[in-house]
């Protein structure tokens, strides 16, 4: 079984991503409800979750986790690493690194989390790639809030990313990266309000290839095909909002 967690159903978006590629594993998915969001928290918080999370996820059998959360890979990973030698973990990092080689007009524009931008793992990926590049870091709160009642499209959502984004659209930035797994989610959204020459850029594909290789190096079996939800916030909306997005059909959801 592979084990997935982010603070809320953000990482649903990168487990999606894996389901299409690597559709017979079990899958155990943790998403943080009660303390949702972690992008204002301060990271010793961060820390503190991601590991309890951890050690529920691996008592369940996982065999490799996915950190499916830019705010906890940029502020945790490195601590998971070192006190679980054991497990290999995924993480997923805004696709600072991609945009460089695409972009035409040198502006990056990323949408992140606070604890996110501020993080030096995320400070260290624009010194080593894009040093050359001007990185325009768009505050984006509430949006994740949004993600987590489920509004993704309609004129509300449009609005919101409109009163966002346009104002630096003057910028010239070409380039959008989705650096918190929450967003992909208001990809369709955002599509309709970006001029065609901005490109959105999603890790979660490459997250998800990236998988596929741990899970051929560890030698990690095919199971029965299954994705069950672990919660620490009321199961019942947990299920229902995780059945909308993932579109598929869910075993189990359990509180923790
Ligand atoms: N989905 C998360 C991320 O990728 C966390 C968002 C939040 O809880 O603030 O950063």
């Amino acid at each position: 079984m592979i084990g997935f967690f982010d603070s809320g159903v953000g990482g649903l978006s990168i487990l999606k991503n894996a389901l299409e590629i690597l559709p017979n594993h079990d899958y155990a998915y943790f998403g943080d409800e009660a303390y949702c969001p972690w992008g204002e928290k301060p990271k010793e918080f961060i820390i503190e979750r991601s590991r309890l999370i951890t050690k529920k996820l691996i008592s369940l059998g996982a065999k490799a986790i996915v950190v499916a959360c830019n705010t906890a890979t940029v502020n945790a990973i490195s601590t998971l690493r070192t006190e679980f030698p054991n497990t290999p973990f995924i993480g997923v990092e805004p696709g600072v690194k991609p945009a460089t080689t695409l972009t035409e007009s040198g502006k990056i524009a990323v949408l992140a989390t606070k604890a996110t931008s501020l993080g030096d793992r995320f400070l260290q990926l624009v010194n080593l790639f894009a040093q050359d590049k001007d990185i325009i870091m768009i505050p984006s709160s509430g949006l994740v809030e949004l993600v987590e009642q489920g509004k993704c499209e309609g004129e509300e959502i449009e609005e919101r990313l409109s009163e966002i984004l346009l104002p630096y659209m003057k910028t010239g930035f070409d380039q959008l990266v989705l650096g918190c797994t929450h967003y992909p989610f208001l990809a369709g959204a955002l599509r309709k309000i970006l001029p065609s020459k901005v490109n959105i850029i999603d890790t979660g594909p490459p997250v998800a290839k990236q998988l596929a290789r741990i899970i051929m190096q560890n030698n990690i079996l095919e199971d029965n095909g299954k994705v069950n939800l672990w919660t620490s916030g009321d199961p019942g909306k947990f299920f229902e909002l995780a059945s909308k997005l993932l579109g598929i059909e869910i075993g189990k959801v359990e509180r923790f």
